[in-house]
């Protein structure tokens, strides 16, 4: 590490960053499944957003479908963290499938919440981004119709609701803070009677990720964010972090990444998203060492004690 030939490189670490509560629950109620019934436990989509943490189940016994007509009778199986269309679960229940429902705690909140308005007689807008698993998630909670999608303010203006007083607004969890509160301004102001929750329904650890990166990123030129593509609240690190005046890659594994990224860089960023594990970090870390003569300094934001219980009957495997 004192090789004098290796340029040095100031490293600020965000904390919290990593799992939350709902990715930690998901995989130990996949990994408990496993103990349970033995393999191979199916998994109706990718449990979390992560390859390696996909990658590694399957070696335990899993086995990843996108949908219940892949899972064969008799074996059980578990639905991912984003949570489900309540087609699923009813059609596993006529088929007879044992299920687990890894759904996380703070999107089944957002479902319940869903029905409750549905049932008050209210027409609901969505803040959500089009597509993915939570959205079709939350919006086959209620019957079709009943909820309008919008991803910007625009969308906000297009709205023609037939009756403006009897509106609520929801929201996916994984959002980038800054761009909801917008919209839910939005909303209130053309829809002053709209109803909601305090805020929205962005989670804690999307939240908490967020303001860590933006910490760091107000002080790097480059930050790095461990994530999936496909993973929201990793792609709004990315946008937070470019926000704040970085520039910002988002990446799966250290073998992505590119040395001509850090020319001109003295303070270098690190994150990882809520589906990326700490082991990612730690690879990151070796890597850039390779190259680079490391201080490392980590920057808290907040402190995070969510731990969420596991589904009734698994608590004991
Ligand atoms: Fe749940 Fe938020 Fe994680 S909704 S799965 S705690 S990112």
């Amino acid at each position: 590490d004192s090789n004098p030939k290796k340029r040095q490189i100031s490293l600020l670490v965000a904390a919290p960053r990593g799992f939350c509560a709902g990715v930690d629950r998901a995989i130990k109620i996949v990994e408990l499944a496993i103990e349970k019934y033995g393999a191979p436990v199916y998994v109706r989509h990718e449990i979390v957003h992560n390859r390696y943490v996909v990658d590694q189940l399957r070696e335990k016994g899993a086995i990843f479908v996108e949908e219940l007509d892949q899972v064969p009778d008799g074996v059980p199986v578990v639905f991912s963290a984003h949570g489900v269309p309540k087609a699923v679960p009813h059609k596993a229940e006529e088929r007879g499938l044992e299920y687990l429902d890894a759904t996380c705690p703070l999107v089944s909140k957002v479902h319940r919440q869903a029905e409750r308005q549905v049932e008050a007689g209210r027409h609901i807008i969505f803040v959500g981004h089009a597509n993915h698993p939570e959205v079709i998630g939350t919006f086959g909670q209620v019957e079709e119709g009943r909820m309008t999608l919008v991803e910007t303010l625009d969308d906000v203006e297009a709205l023609d609701p037939a009756d403006p007083d009897q509106l609520a607004f929801l929201t996916q969890t994984t959002l980038s803070v800054d761009d909801t509160r917008a919209i839910v301004e939005g909303l209130q102001e053309r829809f002053p009677g709209i109803v909601g929750p305090k805020g929205e329904d962005i989670c804690y650890a999307t939240s908490n990720r967020q303001e860590a990166v933006k910490q760091i990123a107000s002080a790097s030129e480059l930050v790095l964010v461990i994530g999936a593509p496909n993973s929201s609240n990793s792609l709004r690190l990315v946008e937070v972090a470019e926000r704040e005046g970085a520039t910002s890659y988002l990446i799966q594994r250290a073998d992505e990444i590119d040395t001509s990224w850090f020319d001109g860089v003295n303070t270098l960023g690190l994150t990882a998203g809520a589906s990326a594990p700490e082991v990612l970090v730690l690879e990151v870390k070796d890597y850039l060492k390779q190259f680079f003569d490391i201080t490392e300094e980590k920057v808290r934001t907040a402190d995070e004690r969510m731990v969420f219980k596991l589904p009734r009957g698994l608590e004991a495997a």
